[in-house]
């Protein structure tokens, strides 16, 4: 029996590395999720009907552990069959904050059952670490939810970097007097607990909303973390890994967002950057800091340029998602394509305001995964494209981020829409994007804007390009 469950969970880990490499790519992305998925499934089987705990006897309570089981997966199947493309970093939030809980409550349940006494350095150190990285994932991750879903704001007051240093130096002193077993008491760990638990929500509430994706990340990470202490506790091989590879997966992904965004994991956590939660300062107005007036255009001369040309290159942004224009930007592609031209899509690593947000509108309107170009692709090919759409991006698109060593975005790599032959923004007004600032680009002699509403303004330009 024991060698049956070695070998599930070898299956089971091989399965989480495999479902995780095919995440890959958009090609791969639901194959390789529902591999990880299965491998998952064969885990808890196995331990609901193979494992034996330290005593040498198989799981008790059978009958509450299918119940939870059966809650659970129902509750997971609704939200998950319901939610929308656009929602799901909320949805991300609330699950990771779910795993951070268990394994806060994996850590207090071992640390009654077992005691001081029973336990070795190393077990106290996983127990208080799991319950400590835990809660503050669990809270954190409900903060982060409440924000993505407009229902919070973001909540400053003085002295608040203070008290959440404060809060942690008592975390830190409880739990290392608990591990090293100068404070024994079950009252302690669920002081621990508590403090873990403000501090989570302390130290969530002050950043942007539109950082919520970073944070996420990074809370999916300590979650990795806790699961692998929780690992480590019952030295189960499958949780350990499959802690270590969402502990690593998370910080990685953290890491790739903010170099993406050109700013420091500190300057996400610890300054107001992009607070609106929404994005959008409100920087330049039509003769704003990039100096001059900006050239209007309309949809018919758009379509001329569009149908007459050889190469059209669609820019998505954040803007797009905003006014769920990906269906009618798939009928532009599929109109210009009828009448001979070549479409493609360049994809920008923080478009948007979640990871692969680009990727998975379009996906949503099918457009094939061949045409989505990532940056360092696309980059060299503006030169030789004779118009650029971008739509409802600001940032991505901004030249200030090679030019000015001033601006906020300098260094950030950005998509070099301004070698084209004509670059046309879509967007509603001349108001910033995320990072709160004026674009340059606007201002060039080969740009011309096409104000209004993402979707409203691509489907002129479908009915104009359908007429010619
Ligand atoms: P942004 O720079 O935020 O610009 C979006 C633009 O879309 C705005 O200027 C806005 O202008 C326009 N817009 C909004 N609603 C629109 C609508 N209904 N129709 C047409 N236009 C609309 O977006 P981006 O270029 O995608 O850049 C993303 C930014 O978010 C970067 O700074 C990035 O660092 C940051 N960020 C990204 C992530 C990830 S992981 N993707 C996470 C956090 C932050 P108007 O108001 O004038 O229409």
């Amino acid at each position: 029996m024991d060698a049956l469950l070695s070998i599930l969970y070898l299956v089971a880990s091989v399965s989480f590395i495999t479902g995780l490499k095919m995440l890959g790519s958009p090609k791969t992305a639901r194959v390789g999720n529902l591999i990880a998925a299965s491998g998952m499934g064969l885990a808890i089987a196995g331990t609901m009907f193979l494992y034996k705990g330290h005593d040498g006897q198989p799981l008790h309570n059978l009958e509450w552990i299918l119940g939870a089981l059966a809650v659970g997966t129902g509750i997971g199947w609704v939200m998950a069959m319901r939610v929308q493309m656009t929602a799901m970093p909320q949805m991300v939030s609330f699950f990771n904050g779910m795993g951070g809980a268990c394994a806060a409550v994996i850590s207090v349940m071992e640390y009654k059952a077992v005691g001081a006494a029973g336990m070795t350095f190393g077990s106290g150190l996983a127990t208080v670490a799991g319950l400590v990285i835990g809660s503050v994932s669990f809270s954190g991750s409900i903060i982060a939810y409440l924000k993505l879903e407009g229902r919070m704001n973001d909540i400053r007051f003085a002295g608040q970097q203070f008290v959440n240093n404060g809060l942690l130096l008592v975390a830190l002193a409880l739990g290392g007097a608990i591990v090293a077993g100068v404070m024994s008491d079950m009252t302690m760990v669920m002081v621990l607990l508590a403090v873990a638990l403000v501090f989570g929500i302390l130290f969530v509430l002050p950043i942007g909303g539109a950082d919520m994706p970073v944070v996420i990340s990074l809370l999916n990470s300590f979650t990795g973390v806790a699961a692998a202490c929780g690992g480590f506790l019952y030295d189960n091989m499958v949780m350990l890994i499959g802690g270590i590879l969402v502990g690593s997966a998370g910080t990685l992904l953290t890491f790739v967002m903010t170099k993406a965004m050109n700013r420091s994991l500190a300057n996400v956590l610890f300054t107001n950057f992009g607070g609106d939660g929404a994005g959008g300062g409100s920087g330049g107005g039509s003769g704003g800091a990039g100096g001059g007036s900006v050239r209007e255009v309309s949809a018919a001369d758009v379509a001329v340029m569009m149908a007459y040309g050889r190469q059209v290159v669609i820019v998505p942004g954040y803007g797009l998602a905003v006014a769920q224009a990906q269906h009618v930007c798939k009928q532009l592609q599929q109109e210009l394509e009828e009448k001979g031209v070549t479409v493609k899509y360049a994809i920008h690593p923080v478009a948007g305001r979640m990871p692969g947000h680009m990727n998975v509108l379009l996906a949503e309107a099918d457009v094939e995964y061949d045409k989505l170009v990532e940056m360092e692709e696309i980059n060299p090919e503006f030169a030789t494209t004779d118009v650029v759409i971008v739509v409802g991006a600001n940032d991505v698109v901004n030249p200030a981020a090679k030019t000015d060593p001033t601006s906020p975005i300098y260094g950030m790599p950005i998509l070099d829409v301004e070698d084209a032959k004509n670059v046309i923004v879509l967007k509603r007004s001349m108001k910033a994007g995320y990072a709160g600032i004026d674009n340059e680009l606007f201002y060039r002699p080969n740009c011309s804007m096409l104000f209004g509403d993402a979707k409203a303004s691509l489907t002129n330009l479908v009915n104009e390009v359908k007429a010619l």
